[in-house]
């Protein structure tokens, strides 16, 4: 399998980790890149439902490799309790499961600090996070302030940590918050880092000289393109960069190594946390789609806020992305829809936009301009092959590929492995 990169092409959530699931078959190495355990994927194998935060889907397949990538924001305790919770279920991570000695640390103070600030703001001011302790790590790894991965495996991490610990109190402080306990605190990350020592490695080595044995590597992206700090609703955003460029900074392993960058396009469009979202629905139909669609946050629970595909979004995300074709899932959740709607274009001030505007008050005011489509009666669940796929289901495919100028490859039609076909073949996968 060439080496790939594939990424959220909306806001998240968009079932990724499926995906992933199914193409890990093909590849030696599953790579993260970047966000935390602010992440939360989803993996049904036979009757088990998985999810993981932090650790690639990957680990789920014997004989995978998997990587958690410089550009991660690692969270000790979130990473200790996946590992025990995949021991309990039969998958051993260790020499599979290689945790970058320059990623960043998510510590205690951090998640106070993100709980702490969301709780404060306004509602106008809140970004809606899930307190995972990221903007806070990603910024403190931007002020040159932070602790790495290393510090896991070195003889000084008491010493580390507990100064790390003695800034971030200072800077719960300022922020008006109660410190915290740091000796309480050091012993339960010295109790994890006791834990993780062994995980910690030269994982851009390790990826490098894969690629120079001709191995392939699956780059996993976190969250989706509307959620990039630099490309997405800004300040609605995560603190990372989940689009592809993020693959190469974030594992160490040059853009040239980059052979297919996939998309990941949910048939509908959604949204959790808070931020500009044209073509949300808060009617009965944007009520279906959570409902049928269990648009609940793997990470926190809330509901997700709803609403029909946006091409706009799409065709950006292509283009910032290099997308070079599609996955398209949750199709299902459309069964039974008489007619459906895709955002092709937004007006805005009575002008009609083909990308989304970079200030999120202006994305805000945008109307979507809608084309309508017809939708499909029977319940695609149990087909297999693509070719048995209802006329209306094929043309709603053709459109998106239409409007985004980049073909669909695979299709999803529900929560299983077997529910994901390969629409086209994916020419050199
Ligand atoms: P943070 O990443 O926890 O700082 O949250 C920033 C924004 O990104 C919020 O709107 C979150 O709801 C959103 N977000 C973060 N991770 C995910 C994800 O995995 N799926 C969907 N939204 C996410």
């Amino acid at each position: 399998m060439p080496n790939i990169v594939l990424v959220g092409a909306q806001w998240g959530d968009e079932g990724k980790g499926k995906i992933i699931d199914v193409l890990t078959e093909r590849a030696d190495w599953v790579v993260r890149f970047q966000g935390g355990s602010n992440a939360g994927h989803t993996v049904i194998v036979g009757e088990r439902k998985y999810v993981l935060h932090l650790t690639p889907s990957g680990i789920l397949r014997p004989n995978k490799r998997c990587v958690i990538g410089n550009g991660v924001v690692l969270d000790p305790m979130e990473m200790v309790s996946e590992i025990e919770a995949l021991r309990q279920v039969g998958v051993e991570c260790e020499g599979r499961l290689f945790l970058s000695s320059r990623a960043h640390l998510v510590l205690p103070h951090h998640k106070a600090l993100d709980a702490g600030r969301e709780e404060r703001s306004s509602m106008s001011g809140r970004i809606g996070t899930t307190r995972r302790g990221i903007g806070p790590a990603y910024a403190d790894k931007a002020a040159r302030a932070g602790l790495r991965a290393h510090a896991l495996a070195s003889r000084r991490f008491s010493e580390d940590a507990r100064e790390a610990l003695r800034r971030g109190n200072e800077a719960l402080m300022v922020a008006g918050l109660a410190p915290l306990d740091v000796e309480t605190e050091l012993a339960r990350l010295a109790e994890a880092a006791a834990q993780l020592s062994a995980y910690v490695a030269d994982t851009e080595r390790l990826l490098n000289e894969a690629v120079a044995r001709g191995e392939s590597l699956l780059f996993e992206g976190a969250q989706g393109i509307m959620l990039d700090v630099d490309f997405g609703t800004y300040p609605y955003v995560t603190s990372s960069n989940p689009s592809a460029g993020g693959a190469s900074v974030g594992t160490g392993v040059s853009p040239r190594h980059v052979d297919r960058v996939i998309g990941v396009l949910k048939a509908y469009t959604t949204r959790v946390g808070e931020g500009p979202f044209p073509t949300e629905l808060r009617d009965a139909v944007g009520e279906r789609l959570r409902t049928v669609g269990g648009e609940y946050g793997a990470t926190t629970g809330r509901p997700r806020r709803c609403g029909w595909f946006d091409a706009v979004i799409a065709r950006y995300s292509a283009m910032i992305n290099g997308v070079d074709e599609w996955a398209v899932t949750k199709l299902d959740v459309l069964d039974g829809l008489e007619t459906l709607r895709i955002a092709t274009a937004y007006r805005l001030d009575g002008r009609l936009l083909d990308a989304p505007p970079a200030d999120a008050r202006d994305l805000a005011r945008c109307e979507p301009v809608y084309e309508e489509l017809p939708g499909w009666r029977e319940s695609v669940r149990s087909v297999r092959r693509p070719q048995d796929l209802p006329r209306h289901m094929l043309a709603y495919l053709s459109r998106i590929e239409e409007l985004t100028g980049v073909p669909v490859a695979i299709v999803s039609l529900g929560p299983g492995r077997e529910h994901t076909l390969e629409w086209k073949a994916i020419e050199k996968i």
